[in-house]
């Protein structure tokens, strides 16, 4: 999803957490420059200062090959993570010059030696080569939205890049598994048309919401997800029932993406 700000890191997160919970072995790839799910998970100096990152390992100017991509895995206690680099910023520049760029990450995801239930890739918030090289890599796109009607041309123009992906590269289908309606205000509800909209364009059962709630920030601010998030130790007041309703949200995704497993 090519729009800033609508909860893409916010939801890789916290669906990462979710089927962590529930005994699966996640991988979540930060391919977005600006590292949010990175410094969202609190890996800073990873972020800044780490020796290699995904540039090492896309582009033939470090020293890394795409069967190194293990090298960049960061055990976190919910899920490993490749972590985004200040360095990878270099790379949608070099990505789309290169012939195959697009493809790059899909190739090292491929040669990974560790054996994941799920991979899910974070994107940057822009239709460039990394957020092609994410749909080439999954064939597989979760849209998440704020609940409005902006939604539908950012959705149009993801499905028009999508289109050129495929024309362009014949061999892969990518597949839209649903949309997630992100920060749904906790008093209204979502409007009729735009929720009708949703329902006819990706199907009924495929549109996720999750409420905007401060809990959701508060788990981010302590460095986990929504499932690990300790309201005692974070300091906050805890409002139980907020933490449930989110986790409730998440555990209906994780229960869809578990029927790909
Ligand atoms: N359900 C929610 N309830 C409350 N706050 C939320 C919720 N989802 C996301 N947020 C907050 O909204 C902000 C934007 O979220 P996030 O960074 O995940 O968006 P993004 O799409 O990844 O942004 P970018 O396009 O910059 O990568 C963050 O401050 C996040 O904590
Ligand atoms: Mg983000």
């Amino acid at each position: 999803m090519q729009k800033g700000g609508v909860g893409k890191s916010t939801t890789t997160i916290n669906i990462a957490g979710a089927l962590s919970d529930r005994g699966h072995d996640v991988l979540v790839v930060d391919a977005d420059p600006q590292g949010g799910a990175t410094l969202k998970m609190g890996l800073r100096d990873e972020y800044r200062s780490s020796e290699h990152a995904l540039f090492d390992i896309l582009s033939d100017m470090g020293q890394l090959t795409y069967d190194d991509l293990d090298q960049l895995i960061v055990e976190t206690d919910e899920f490993d993570i490749i972590p985004s680099h200040l360095k990878n910023f270099n790379l949608e520049k070099y990505l789309y010059s290169e012939a195959g760029g697009h493809e790059a990450l899909r190739k090292a995801v491929d040669r990974l030696d560790t054996e994941y239930d799920l991979i899910l890739i974070d994107s940057p918030p822009n239709l460039g080569p990394l957020s092609d090289g994410a749909l080439i890599a999954s064939e597989n796109v979760l849209f998440p939205s704020h609940p409005n009607t902006i939604a539908r041309d950012s959705l149009e123009i993801l499905f028009d890049e999508i289109e050129t992906i495929e024309t362009k590269f014949d061999q892969y289908d990518i597949k839209t598994m649903g949309a997630v309606l992100n920060e749904v205000p906790s008093q209204g509800n979502v409007a009729r048309e735009v929720e009708d909209w949703f329902f006819e364009t990706f199907g009924e059962d495929y549109v996720f919401k999750v409420p905007e709630r401060d809990v959701v920030e508060h788990a981010i601010e302590f460095r986990t997800s929504i499932f690990q998030y300790d309201p005692d130790e974070a300091g906050y007041p805890w409002d139980e029932d907020a933490q449930k309703d989110v986790m409730a949200s998440y555990n209906r995704i994780a229960n869809y993406l578990e029927e790909f497993l």
